[in-house]
């Protein structure tokens, strides 16, 4: 029975992160994890500016790294493999990592293990619930939006996704429409719980065409059309009109993920897996009426529904430490030629 500890990097958005993940006894254990967001960098501007957190990032990574070696008890010594992202993201901020990482796999002499951002949410589940391949996965965050089935630590299946704009995008330009503060996934739901879901008719994109893929954008002008159609007619929004807004729009993105979900559902169940699970990660996980609508359908269609806990659903550094080790374990490993890659489909 091995013995794999990995350090995990991770800075390919706006959150530099590193982490200590170690394999025992069959089992996946965080020893530490280290998350430096810059939300309130970029809150001033809308969404995160690249040249802003490419910086942070830079400034951020080392003391990380310090940090969660520090926390876990253990000097890099004692380490099997560095683990870093090496896309899919924001270049600069990606090369900060990959830097990072060559540069202690080269003092160190440890092995140096590139992972695609992508794969660690989708091998999360394996390490917070061991999962067995294969399984269902949504990846619902702020700049995803997928479905895949997850067959190996290197063999996924893209179902389907969004062709424009990620749920999560959409929750914060709602948001911001409406003058909410920014992150905008929670504030929206925390005003949709007052609000009417019926009042107004949101478009569900794309639910007439077979298939899986999903369009967010559309019902973000949706949203603007009819707050100006309500201000133009009252002169302003009241808190009911806006509570009414968020209720629209979040039913019709938990109703769209949840027909979709049942399509990607019909498709791995023509797999015969012999425990059929649909995990869901990302931080529009967190939101409890599109988990609820997800928990029918899976209901429905016989799986189980898992989500990690949700701090390790958003961005971290212990979902790359684990996919590094589950990389380890199949000999997969990188050199110094590791490239830093914005675009990297699964
Ligand atoms: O996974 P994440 O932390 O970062 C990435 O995008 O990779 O996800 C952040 C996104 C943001 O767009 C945020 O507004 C959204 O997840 N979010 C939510 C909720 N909590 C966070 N969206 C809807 N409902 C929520 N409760
Ligand atoms: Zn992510």
């Amino acid at each position: 029975n091995e013995t794999i500890t990995v350090l995990g990097l991770e800075s390919s958005c706006d959150d530099t992160a590193a982490a200590v993940v170690r394999l025992a006894d069959g089992q996946g254990q965080i020893l530490s994890s280290v998350v430096y967001g810059q939300t309130a960098l970029h809150a001033a501007f809308g969404g995160v500016v690249p040249e802003i957190a490419a910086r942070a990032h830079a400034e951020k990574i080392d003391l990380c790294v310090e940090e969660a070696l520090a926390a876990s008890g253990l000097p890099l010594t004692s380490m099997d493999a560095i683990a870093v992202t090496a896309g899919p993201g924001l270049i600069g901020g990606v090369l900060s990592g990959v830097m990072c990482a060559k540069g202690l796999a080269a003092g160190s002499g440890l092995p140096l293990i590139g992972v695609n951002h992508l794969a660690g949410h989708a091998l999360t589940p394996r390490l917070t619930d061991g999962l067995a391949f294969p399984y269902l996965m949504l990846l619902v965050s702020g700049g995803h939006c997928q479905f895949l089935i997850a067959r190996g630590p290197d063999s996924f299946t893209r179902l389907g996704g969004t062709i424009d704009d990620a749920p999560g995008e959409a929750f914060d330009k709602t948001a911001k429409l409406l003058g909410l503060p920014q992150p905008g996934g929670p504030e929206v739901e925390r005003a949709a719980l007052g609000g009417d879901p019926a009042r107004f008719t949101f478009p569900r994109p794309l639910l007439d065409r077979p298939g899986c893929d999903m369009s967010f954008s559309g019902l973000k002008t949706a949203l603007l059309r009819t707050r100006d159609g309500v201000m133009a007619e009252k002169g302003g929004l009241t808190v009911q009109d806006r509570a009414d807004l968020c209720a629209g729009f979040q039913a019709a993105v938990a109703d769209v993920l949840a027909e979709k979900s049942r399509r990607a559902m019909a498709e791995y169940l023509t797999l015969d897996p012999a425990e059929p699970v649909l995990a869901v990660a990302g931080g529009v996980a967190a939101n409890a009426a599109i988990r609820a609508g997800l928990e029918t359908v899976c209901d429905e269609a016989g799986l189980k529904f898992t989500a990690p806990p949700l701090a390790l659903c958003t961005d971290n550094a212990a979902m790359i430490a684990w996919a590094g080790i589950e990389r380890f374990r199949l000999g997969l490993f990188d050199g110094m030629d590791l490239a830093a890659r914005p675009r990297w489909p699964l």
